[in-house]
Order: structure tokens, then C-alpha cells, then sequence
């Protein structure tokens, strides 16, 4: 789902020597929703050029004031003044751009998904370990506040769990050593309504395989962003395109369980992760709201700011409380107004911006390396499998893709 673009022509701050120029390519209904006005807006980051085949989409660029437009991607790329790539076509344009610019030492924020196939993927991959180049895939939940510091917690824990004092240890000494004693476990659940989804989801030339690629690459992700373990087989079933359920197991005995339909609704929260390992449980809401239990030191609920507040009055308790009470509010008016438009308010924040500036500091040495190739291409492998076991009914180990 993407939201309306607003005008970021009136907070854009002034470029600076520090602020890295980029050159926005596919300049589609995301980029012009999060991308470039996000870019527009940084304080670490430039609009130097917006590319596009479509001369409707540059004009409706604009208002976000790049320093120019063009047609042809290669000189975008090219450019002199470019010192980053933000690739935001659909999967049907990824490698030839990569190449260029790894010829050039240019770093690319690629969106989701990384490559159409395999073969692509991995090509992809060979260009920038050759080359090189600063490389950060669109996985931009990684920058979600709700979801860093739920990663915090969890790993923490795991790392150094402490005995809760209230657990119910029913057979204390004489409780059996068990080999998954500890062994953490990812649950997933999204709802999301397909009437929502651009036409170009259901165009097999732009995206062939679907949500089980271009959503799936996100929660697949988290899963293995939280196990930090190597996934190894996967196996998936699917009603069609809309519902699909995916269980990815990993080498240190996790297991991630990725429950998805898109026959649901947007007046209920999309996305809930619960973790659970080591006698705790962090769980996070909506990107909205942390949730934890048997943790010792972490707050039982942790809420987050949500962007695009139209309803502060209402729910101002906030976490998914409060999101569901703006929720209900603004479907009221959309029903009124009889505009749907109406029923967008207090979104969580994803992270896309965030993203944006992790990458830019990855390029100028002032910090990590954000979501590089090689996470990408596992996240992709592991939806690569999940489509290979429900089509062929069976376990598929990652080692076959
Ligand atoms: N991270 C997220 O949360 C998120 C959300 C939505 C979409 N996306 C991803 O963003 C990407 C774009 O999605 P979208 O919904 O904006 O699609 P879109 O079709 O609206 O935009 C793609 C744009 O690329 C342009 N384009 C195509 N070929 C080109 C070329 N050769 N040179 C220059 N421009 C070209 C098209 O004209 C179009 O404007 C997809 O990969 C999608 O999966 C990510």
C-alpha cells in the first residue's frame, strides 16, 4: 500500500556539500510517495535528478525541486553531480542499471524485490561484490523505530536470558533437557486487502510472481534479521495470489511461520510479529507498538510515534490502541465523505526515510552497512523456495536455489 505524496517542496532544507545527490530512477507511485520526498527532505541526501520514462510521472516530480529530469536512466546514472542511485522501477529493470553504476563506483538503494529470477539475483550479487559499491535493498522495516528497538530486546535476551521469577517451572530439577530448549520462534501474521494493490501487480510482465516476491521479501527479512540464524528449507502452501501461509526453517532449530492473506481489510492493523525464545516473548504491533513478557528490564509495552496524524484528539493513548481509535474515526469520514483517501491517518513509520539516511552514512563511512546484497539475496532465496513448495507441494531445501 503507498500513501498520497505530500508536498515536500515547502520542508525541503537547502543543499549542502554534506548532503549526498542522488538520482531517483522510476519515478512511480512509491518513489513519489516516500522516496523522493523523503530525499527532498533530508538533511543527508539530494535530489540531484529524477528519471523516468513517463514525461507525466517527471512532471508530477517537480514540486520536490530536483535539479533535473530526464528520460534516459543511463544519463541519470551517468551524471557527474549523481554520487548514489536510488533504483525504484519495478523488478523488471534492476541489473543493467546496477552495472552502470557499479562501473562508475556509485553506490544503489535498490527496491524491493531485488531481481525477477535467481539467475538475476545472483548476477547482482557478482556486480557488487566485484565492484564494490555501497548496496542497500529497499528492506526498509529495518529502519522502523518499533522494529529496532524490538530487535534490541530480543537479542538481548536471547543473548543473556535471565530466569523469570514468576515462570512456572512445574518440574524444576526434574524437567527434561530438551534440544529446542531456547531455541526462538518468529510468528507473522499480515492482513492487507488486495483492492488496494496497484495494476501493476497483477501484470505478469512487470511483476510475474507475485506477493509471495515482492511482499513476502519484507517479512522473510525481519525473520531472519531477528534469528540471525542461516535459513535452510521452506515450505509453503497458497490458495492462489491472495492467501499463502510459509514456514522457513533455520540451522540453529528456529522456526519462522509467515501466515499472510489479502482478502482482509485496512480498518485492522496490517502486520504483527510475535518472537518468542528463551522464556520471553517481544511481539510488535503495527510498527506501532512493542509488546514484551518474561523480559526482565523490558517494558511490557513500548508505543511509537505514527506519522500523519489527522485524528490527535482521538486515541491519544496511542500504540494499537490508539491506532485502532484513529482508525475507526477516519473510516467514519471516509464513509461520509464518501472518499476512501479520507481513511489514511496515523501510519506507522516504516522506516523509508530512515533508510534513506542509514544508507547515506553507510556511504560516508559514519555507519554499517544497512540490508547489503548478500541479505538480500537470502531473503530472496527463501521466497524463490516458498514459491518453488507451493507449487510442487513439498519441502525445498535453500540449497536447491
Ligand atoms: N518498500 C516498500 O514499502 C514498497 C512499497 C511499494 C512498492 N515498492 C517497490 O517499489 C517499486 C516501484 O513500485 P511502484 O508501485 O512505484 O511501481 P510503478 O509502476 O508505479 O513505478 C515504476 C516506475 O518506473 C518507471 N520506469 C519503468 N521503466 C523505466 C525505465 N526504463 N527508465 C526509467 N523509468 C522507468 C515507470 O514509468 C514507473 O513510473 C517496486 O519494485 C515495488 O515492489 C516498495
Amino acid at each position: 500500500m503507498t500513501m498520497p505524496a505530500k508536498s515536500a517542496a515547502a520542508d525541503a532544507v537547502p543543499v549542502d556539500a554534506d548532503r549526498l545527490r542522488f538520482a531517483v530512477v522510476g519515478c512511480g507511485t512509491f518513489a513519489r510517495a516516500q522516496h523522493i520526498p523523503n530525499i527532498a527532505r533530508s538533511a543527508k541526501a539530494a535530489l540531484e535528478v529524477c528519471c523516468d520514462v513517463s514525461p507525466a510521472s517527471l512532471e508530477a516530480c517537480k514540486p520536490f525541486n530536483p535539479t533535473r529530469t530526464t528520460t534516459d536512466w543511463r544519463d541519470a546514472v551517468a551524471d557527474p553531480r549523481v554520487q548514489a542511485v536510488l533504483l525504484a522501477t519495478t523488478e523488471s529493470l534492476r541489473l543493467p542499471v546496477i552495472e552502470l553504476a557499479a562501473s562508475l563506483g556509485k553506490g544503489v538503494y535498490v527496491e524491493k524485490p531485488l531481481a525477477a529470477d535467481v539467475a538475476a539475483m545472483r548476477a547482482i550479487q557478482k556486480v557488487v561484490h566485484q565492484s564494490g559499491i555501497p548496496f542497500c535493498l529497499g528492506h526498509n522495516r529495518r529502519a522502523a523505530p518499533a522494529f529496532v528497538e524490538a530487535r534490541r530486546i530480543f537479542r538481548g535476551h536471547l543473548a543473556n536470558p535471565k530466569p523469570c521469577p514468576w515462570r512456572f517451572d512445574r518440574e524444576k530439577a526434574g524437567r527434561p533437557k530438551l534440544p529446542d530448549d531456547a531455541v526462538p520462534a518468529i510468528s507473522v501474521r499480515i492482513n492487507d486487502d488486495w483492492w488496494s494493490w496497484v495494476g501493476a501487480a497483477f501484470d505478469k510482465t512487470k511483476m510475474p510472481l507475485g506477493p509471495m516476491l515482492f511482499e513476502m521479501t519484507h517479512f522473510v527479512d525481519i525473520c531472519n534479521w531477528f534469528l540471525d540464524a542461516e535459513p535452510l528449507d521452506v515450505f509453503a502452501m497458497e490458495t492462489g495470489m491472495l492467501t499463502h501461509s510459509v514456514i522457513i526453517r533455520y540451522a540453529n532449530g528456529s522456526l519462522a511461520t509467515i501466515a499472510s492473506s489479502a482478502n482482509g481489510s485496512f480498518g485492522y492493523p496490517k502486520e504483527l510479529y510475535e518472537c518468542m525464545g528463551a522464556g520471553g516473548v517481544v511481539a510488535v504491533d503495527h510498527m506501532v507498538e512493542v509488546r514484551t513478557a518474561g523480559i526482565e528490564g523490558a517494558p511490557p509495552r513500548i508505543t511509537f510515534p505514527m506519522r500523519g496524524d489527522k485524528h490527535e484528539q482521538v486515541g491519544a493513548e496511542g500504540g494499537i490502541g490508539g491506532w485502532l481509535a484513529k482508525k475507526k474515526a477516519a473510516t467514519l469520514d471516509a464513509e461520509r465523505a464518501g472518499n476512501p483517501m479520507l481513511q489514511f491517518t496515523a501510519e506507522p513509520d516504516r522506516g523509508h526515510a530512515r533508510a534513506i539516511d542509514r544508507f547515506v552514512d553507510q556511504i560516508q563511512g559514519r555507519g554499517p552497512e544497512f540490508c547489503g546484497v548478500d541479505g538480500a539475496v537470502l531473503a530472496g532465496r527463501v521466497c524463490f523456495a516458498a514459491i518453488r513448495s507451493a507449487k510442487e507441494g513439498r519441502i525445498v531445501p535453500l540449497a536447491e536455489i
